[in-house]
């Protein structure tokens, strides 16, 4: 399974270093592995109108309902090799585990085409496509070519109309994700595995500091609109901001200064800005001080700052039975269980809107990722693999999960 993710990792945008977004090129090399990995049990494969690439295998009954298994095959810039496709090739080695043997429900696997929001920076794509939430305003998001999200799908040869039918088969059971943790939790704990009981909501905001540029060399420093400076002020008090409010993340990850030339002073100050909590209030209390902490800046420094909202994902709970059930087929794997929230987000926050949904953690060693020092350790696959083959049983022993098909 790690041989697989490694195999995938090269299928990339870059030559050097690993970046795959929403219906780039390398994206259809990654369906083709996937397609055959699949195909050999059997599987029927199809790649949905927003690129998620969707495998079945059937119950023993063919009007059993199904359980989804997925996660995504996105990257980020310079990413790892585990971060997403894991889910995907672990989804798949269950279906290798199970194999010829059918169970009450059947499996779907799915690999969302995008999760990250590298491209459009609007994460969730792939998975809003399964709930119904793609709308008008996301189709018409443009990349920094200009290409609209409906132009990305045109052009990979799919069929925006047909986006109605990347829809959730409507006798999906629930839905799981196996993921790295990408923190230093696991590690910290010496444990393979976790049961994710909630995950972080997150906002995602452009903020833009507009100043005057001019020359270097001859603008005294009392007479200048710096906006670069006064970002950089910014993004010092984002930082103390965070440190000093207990269980608050908040990353300044990208910033672009116009014209971006050492002897001009910058006009405009392009930044992101990435609030995390587990409690909504916090992160949106966080949120409106750190803005209005940009509005003291720029208003001190006469600049002008302008900020775009790119995201406001809620926290979400992940669905209690199952990960009551986790927890027991993490035992049976012979790890000790743990629960844990989600720092990171995950497809599972879009999936929970419409199916029970669950995640299992796997260590992530020196708690690194979205980075290619990102790795998995084997002998925490296995157990991963162990502990799903375990909940499988469980669920199909389960009349509290199986008799759901009838509702
Ligand atoms: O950014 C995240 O939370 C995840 O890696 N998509
Ligand atoms: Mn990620
Ligand atoms: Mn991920």
């Amino acid at each position: 399974m790690i041989a697989r993710c490694r195999k995938l990792s090269v299928f990339s945008e870059d030559t050097n270093g690993l970046r795959r977004t929403f219906l780039s090129p390398p994206m259809r090399e990654v369906h083709k592995e996937f397609a055959r990995w699949m195909e050999a049990l059997g599987v029927q494969v199809r790649v949905d109108a927003v690129g998620n690439i969707r495998g079945f295998y059937p119950a023993a009954d063919a009007n059993a309902p199904r359980l989804l298994i997925g996660s995504h095959l996105d990257t980020v810039p310079n990413a790892g090799a585990f971060d997403g496709i894991l889910g995907v090739v672990l989804g798949i080695a269950l279906l290798e585990e199970l194999h010829p043997k059918r169970l009450p429900f059947g499996i779907e696997v799915a690999g969302f085409s995008e999760e990250e929001g590298v491209r459009f920076g609007k994460p969730f794509i792939g998975s809003r496509a399964l709930v119904g939430r793609l709308d008008e305003e996301l189709l018409s998001a443009v990349d920094g070519q200009g290409i609209r999200v409906r132009d990305a799908i045109q052009k990979f040869g799919l069929d925006p109309a047909e986006i109605p039918n990347a829809k959730l088969s409507d006798d999906t059971l629930a839905y799981l994700e196996f993921h790295i943790e990408q923190g230093p939790v696991l590690e910290k704990l010496g444990k393979s595995l976790a049961a994710v009981e909630g995950i972080a909501g997150q906002s995602r905001i452009e903020v833009i500091f507009f100043g005057r540029a001019n020359h270097a060399g001859t603008t005294p420093m009392n007479l200048r609109h710096d906006a670069l400076a006064g970002a950089a002020e910014w993004i010092g008090a984002v930082e103390r901001s965070a440190c000093e409010t207990a269980g608050l993340v908040a990353t300044v990850g990208k910033i672009e200064a116009k014209p971006g030339a050492t002897n001009v002073i910058a006009g405009e100050a392009r930044l992101s800005l990435d609030v995390r909590h587990g409690s909504d209030a916090i992160r949106a209390q966080a949120v409106e001080e750190l803005l209005g902490n940009a509005e003291q800046i720029a208003q001190q420094r006469r600049l002008f700052v302008r900020t775009a909202a790119l995201l406001e994902q809620r926290a979400v709970a992940m669905n209690s039975f199952l990960v009551g059930e986790i927890e027991r087929a993490i035992a049976k794997a012979g790890c000790e269980p743990h629960r844990m929230v989600s720092g990171a987000g995950h497809d599972a926050m879009i999936l929970a809107e419409k199916v029970p949904s669950a995640m299992i953690f796997l260590r992530t060693p020196g708690g690194i990722s979205h980075d290619p020092a990102e790795s998995v350790a084997v002998e925490d696959v296995e157990k991963a693999i162990a502990c799903g083959v375990k909940l499988l049983e469980q669920l199909a022993a389960s009349p509290e999960f199986c008799k759901r098909a009838a509702t």
